[in-house]
């Protein structure tokens, strides 16, 4: 063969595999209204930067059809000039379900992704294990599994579902940090429809099953929702704007020329003084965070907490904030696992935490206990007090009982704490515990209801302020709400030579 020739047969090598499962099925593809893997990765990716690998891997089986490449489509690439590792499930070979070469290449580069120290992003439209094959495809995902825990805590790992996910397909992803979902057009489940109304008789949807809307807010497996393809790929690019590119990496510094010493003119406003009346957290947040950029995460799960990523001064940070508007704000189950998440990897990835508390307390209720909340909200406090990230913490207005506790408390290792002079700190509101600590002088009063609120004032004044607490040297200062920012700022520039001695372990036992 000619060199001429031999050129010929790798371009329509090469194009043939880009063709994956043919053109009738790409069209398919996009009448569905999703890309083809292709597509997602030049959306994903700096434009040019893209470099595949094995796009000409098939099995070897002499007879029937080759598909090269098979059903995933995998390399490198840049995004905002950083470099990332890819894969793409491609739907229209087999349903971009995976066999053994996927298996491989899948695994391949998620090696590549670890010993270069970068992120490693998995578009997912699978059937998951290719039935065809057996315990190969078992086995393929088996190793994926394991990659992804090899990885997990050591580079980002951020999947991104992009249609109909089954088995497999799902669980790798639930390894992973982040998920993000497509609304409409993309579906999580370990089975289908099918055989859950041959199992149970429960009859569901496809959509109702395992669509965004349930699982950014029902089950919380997913963290992000998009409206179409291209707005959930811009989301991915964002949230790597925040986190670094390994465990050994800072996160990138982005100076959006906000000035750190920006006083929060207005913040007085924004929260109102008694304890009991609603606003929105995110109002602080935005007011402290530079140019008022937040990313937030889980937006739709338990959202009497809230969580997400922003900066100050440039510097990425990892923001976790109980939500007034939403059950007072109080910690449950939902909110104490998704907050734990959160501050785990922040802590895994070298980004500071800063905890804004304004918390009632843990939620009581039979279902809350018979749930699990004790081992639940146990989540919460062992992630605080295991990252050894900087750990800030302003209380803005009340902190009852074990929730002070668990909210990036002192006592947690945080290493600045403040508190606004609104806020409270007992054991509990004086509402409540005048009944239980003067329930005889109440009974016993000529006017019960005028001795309670007299008992409630004098609780109040004694011990309903950050004043005991600064006292002891629990919060740091007490300061003017307005300096929030710059407090936070200059606390964060101090902490950046921060550095932990861990006694030896393997690792602790985390109530899972
Ligand atoms: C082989 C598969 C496949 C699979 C889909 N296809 N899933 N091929 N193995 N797992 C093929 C179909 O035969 C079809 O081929 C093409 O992909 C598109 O599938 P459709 O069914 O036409 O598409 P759609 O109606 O959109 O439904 C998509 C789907 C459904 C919901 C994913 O195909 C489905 O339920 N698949 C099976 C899911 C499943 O049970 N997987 C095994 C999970 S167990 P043609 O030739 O027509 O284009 C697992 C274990 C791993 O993963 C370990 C976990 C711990």
């Amino acid at each position: 063969m000619s060199i001429e020739e031999s050129l010929e047969q790798l371009v329509a090598l090469k194009e043939r595999a880009k063709l994956g499962g043919g053109q009738d099925r790409i069209d398919a593809q996009h009448q569905r209204g999703k890309l083809t893997s292709r597509e997602r990765i030049s959306i994903l990716l700096d434009p040019g930067t893209f470099e595949e690998l094995d796009a000409l891997a098939h099995d070897w089986e002499e007879d029937g059809e080759h598909f090269y490449g098979d059903a995933v489509v995998t390399g490198w690439g840049k995004v905002d000039g950083r470099t990332v590792c890819v894969y793409a499930q491609d739907f229209t070979v087999f349903g971009g379900s995976l066999g053994e070469v996927v298996g491989t290449k899948v695994y391949k580069i998620m090696e590549l992704a670890m010993k270069t120290g970068v992120p490693v992003i998995g578009l997912n439209d699978s059937g998951g294990a290719r039935i065809q094959e057996g315990v190969a495809a078992l086995a393929g995902y088996g190793e994926i599994f394991h990659a992804n825990v090899k990885a997990s805590g050591v580079i980002p790992q951020i999947s991104v579902i992009m249609g109909p996910c089954a088995g497999g397909a799902v669980y790798s992803p639930a390894l992973t940090d982040f998920i993000f979902m497509v609304e409409k057009t993309s579906q999580m489940f370990l089975t289908g429809p099918d055989v859950i109304a041959s199992v149970t008789g429960e009859v569901t949807t496809m959509e109702e099953l395992g669509g965004a809307a349930s699982h950014v807010s029902k089950s919380g497996v997913a963290h992000f929702a998009s409206k179409t393809e291209e707005e959930c790929l811009d989301e991915v690019r964002r949230l790597l704007s925040y986190v670094p590119s390994n465990n050994m990496d800072d996160a990138p510094h982005l100076d959006g020329g906000d000035p750190i010493d920006r006083r929060l003119d207005d913040i007085l406003t924004v929260v109102p003084g008694e304890a009991d009346m609603q606003y929105d957290v995110r109002d602080v947040i935005e007011r402290v965070v530079d140019n008022g950029e937040f990313m937030e995460v889980h937006e739709y799960f338990a959202p009497n907490i809230v969580v997400g990523f922003g900066r100050i001064g440039g510097q990425a940070i990892g923001v976790v904030a109980n939500q007034p508007l939403y059950l007072a704000g109080v910690l449950d189950i939902d909110s104490s696992r998704k907050a734990a998440r959160f501050v785990r990897f922040c802590d895994s990835f070298n980004i500071p935490i800063v905890t804004l508390v304004d918390v009632p307390g843990f939620l009581p209720g039979v279902s809350q206990e018979y749930g699990g909340i004790i081992a639940h909200g146990a989540k919460l406090v062992y992630a605080y007090a295991a990252a050894t990230v900087p750990k800030i913490t302003v209380i803005l207005r009340k902190a009852f009982g074990g929730a002070y506790d668990a909210m990036g408390s002192k006592h947690l290792g945080a290493d600045v704490n403040y508190a606004w002079p609104t806020a409270a700190i007992a054991v509990m509101a004086g509402s409540q515990a005048v009944n239980i600590i003067s329930r005889r002088e109440i009974t016993g009063a000529e006017d019960p209801d005028a001795e309670r609120k007299r008992l409630i004032e004098d609780y109040r004044e004694r011990l309903e302020h950050p004043y005991i607490a600064a006292a002891k040297g629990y919060i740091d200062d007490v300061i003017d709400p307005r300096d929030t920012r710059v407090k936070i700022a200059h606390a964060l520039d101090m902490l950046r030579t921060k550095s932990v001695q861990v006694a030896p372990k393997k690792h602790g036992n985390m109530p899972l």
